[in-house]
């Protein structure tokens, strides 16, 4: 026993020594500076092949980093997309997936949102003595039982500072710019009260006049449901802008409803400043903009500049905002320690046509589809540039299959974080930054739609080939539009989609459009590639109740808990973030200090 010990000793000491040695070479961790356009396309930009909108800031970071042309969102929409890319999971595995018509958060007073015993990469890195901020939109829920538990609030999921918007931008927040949630639903609710409102008035007239005997009943009946209509109608719907427009810091509601035209600098304003106070130590910002979402509110500066209308304005403003966050990093000293990441949540938004103000969605260049269109390349492709001089080769180009997926195991490997985890759906993607792999981990990559399991990429050892196999795909309205035009997004279920069996084939490679479908007379390898893909969704599947490393069951497809049910996403007044008293929400943020510091 004792001799046993003695012999463990010296290489107890031998380990702890290395620990110290490791710790003093001064090898600073990096910083993380992560910037995501909400919507953005692939070809609205011009180092991605845009030669009319204006990019120079953004061409600027690929020019002097890596630039990816095939880095893949998870799921073609908001709230799935960003779960999976914070997570380094597909959203099926944390219940952010839909399974039926609501596919995102719709109310800040619903229930859904990340799970509090989900990581993010803001959490490991917190464990890692990093200081982590978000500045700016979030769109993963806030609450679970009780107005302020703040259960899926940033700052429980990893990040010590946040400030911005717990929701999203959309059309409910800047009036008569029309509404973006359940436009079917407001309607029918809306009829459904003028109907049970004429139908009282003409009883109450029937009964006063004495043509015929009404039963007080009946009217009690039909007002007390008149009310209730309204209320549910007129409360969660007419005040949309209150409940979900807001800003805040921390956990405090410092604006509702927000004014959305100062946005865009005080987002600015505090990511530059986040970057100020932290540059001594290893920091973490999520930059994650409110642009180029719709309503598409112009700042001035940038108002009727591009050749693209309210579009192409946004979009240069986005660029303008890129380098003055570049500026910031560079003016510090930063830049050679510092990972500076661009990105877009997923696809343009190919329905947000407007017919006063022309194009209102990205451009998703010569891709098929575009946001929330199962997986169609154009939701789901987006931009992905690596900045880090010194350590990422100037104007590398990785044609590979990467995913947003990634990005989580990279920023661990980088933070040295080796800790046990859950199972992850990503790679870490510093060996092909670094030119140090040719070939991509994804030999095999899921593409989801909802809960569903959509399409499968292939790209198979020793070929260039990326075979796409879809099993469903969306049902376009009007026919042959390429969108549905008559919802503004595309469903995933039921007779919302097309089965394909056999599945639809092509290879992105040859044809990046998904043009030509693949038969067994064009293609030698088809009933290979149909083999290989089936096999892989085996093996997929099967991730879904395999053990995670701590040894307790991983999240399994069927038990773990749908955050975006119905009865998680519906409004509730006891959930609701407010500033005063409740009803009564309202307060306004100084801004005069951001406009002085500022820009
Ligand atoms: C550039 O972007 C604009 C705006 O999204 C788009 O309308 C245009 O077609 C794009 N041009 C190219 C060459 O991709
Ligand atoms: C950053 O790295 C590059 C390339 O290694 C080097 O030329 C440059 O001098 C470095 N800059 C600073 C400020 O250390
Ligand atoms: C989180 O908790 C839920 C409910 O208890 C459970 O089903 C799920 O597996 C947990 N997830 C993780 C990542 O531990």
């Amino acid at each position: 026993m004792r001799s046993a010990m003695l012999a463990t000793f010296p290489l107890f000491l031998l380990l702890a020594a290395g620990n110290d040695v490791t710790g003093d070479t001064g090898d600073k961790n990096p910083n993380f500076v992560i910037i995501m356009v909400d919507d953005l396309g692939i070809g609205d930009i011009g180092c991605y092949g845009n030669d009319t909108i204006r990019t120079p800031n953004i061409d600027r970071l690929a020019s002097e980093g890596v630039k990816l042309t095939q880095y893949i969102a998870a799921a073609p929409l908001c709230t799935p997309s960003r779960t999976a890319f914070m997570t380094g999971r597909y959203p099926l595995r944390s219940g952010m997936a839909s399974t039926g018509r609501v596919q995102v958060l719709l109310f800040l007073g619903g229930s859904g949102g990340l799970p509090p015993n989900e990581t993010t990469f803001a959490k490991r890195l917190q464990q890692q003595g990093y200081t982590t901020g978000l500045i700016g939109k979030w769109h993963l829920g806030v609450n679970c039982e009780s107005r302020g538990d703040h259960c899926h609030h940033p700052n429980h999921h990893g990040f010590s500072y946040f400030y911005g918007l717990p929701f999203t931008l959309f059309n409910d927040c800047v009036p008569g710019e029309g509404s973006d949630v359940l436009n079917d639903l407001q309607l029918t609710l809306q009829h459904l009260t003028l109907l049970l409102g004429i139908g009282l008035f003409t009883l109450v007239c029937v009964r006063l006049c004495g043509i015929l005997e009404v039963s007080l009943w009946l009217l009690l009946l039909l007002l007390i449901l008149g009310i209730v209509a309204a209320a549910v109608w007129y409360v969660p719907f007419g005040l949309l802008r209150t409940w979900n427009c807001i800003i805040m810091r921390n956990q405090d509601v410092i604006e509702q409803p927000m004014t959305v035209e100062t946005v865009p600098q005080r987002l600015l304003a505090e990511a530059q400043d986040f970057i100020k106070r932290n540059a001594d130590r290893p920091f973490l910002l999520f930059f994650s903009l409110a642009h180029i979402h719709t309503p598409l509110f112009t700042t001035p500066a940038f108002a009727g500049k591009s050749r693209h209308g309210r579009y192409g304005d946004n979009l240069e403003e986005v660029d303008w905002i890129v380098g003055k966050i570049t500026e910031t990093v560079d003016s510090l000293g930063l830049a050679n320690n510092t990972l500076l990441h661009f990105t877009s949540d997923h696809g343009g938004h190919l329905e947000d046509a407007h017919s006063l103000f022309g194009q209102k969605g990205g451009w998703n260049s010569i891709y098929k589809g575009g946001k929330a269109m199962a997986g169609w390349e154009g939701g789901i492709r987006v931009p992905g540039i690596f900045r880090w001089p010194g350590r990422l080769a100037a104007g590398r180009v990785v044609d590979e299959p990467t995913s947003l997926m990634d990005l989580y195991p990279t920023l661990k490997y980088l933070a040295k974080d080796t800790q046990p985890d859950r199972h992850l759906d990503g790679y870490n993607l510093m060996p092909l930054l670094e030119g140090k792999a040719a070939r991509s981990e994804h030999e095999f990559m899921f593409h989801y739609c909802g809960i569903n399991l959509n399409a499968v990429r292939w790209h198979p050892p020793n070929s260039n080939s990326i075979f796409k196999v879809h099993f469903f795909t969306p049902n376009f309205f009007p026919p042959g539009a390429g969108g549905c035009y008559d919802t503004g997004v595309c469903m995933c279920h039921g007779e919302h989609v097309t089965h394909h069996n056999p599945p639809l084939l092509y290879d992105l490679f040859h044809d990046p459009s998904e043009s030509r479908q693949l038969t067994p007379e064009t293609e030698l390898r088809y009933t290979e590639v149909l083999e290989q893909t089936a096999r892989a969704v085996e093996r997929h599947k099967s991730t879904f109740q395999s053990r995670n490393v701590r040894g307790d069951m991983d999240v399994q497809s069927s038990t773990v808990q749908n955050q975006m049910s119905w009865e998680k996403i519906l409004w509730r007044p006891w959930l609701q973030p407010c500033c005063g008293t409740f009803p009564f929400c309202g307060c306004k943020e100084e801004t005069d200090l951001y406009e002085k510091t500022s820009i």
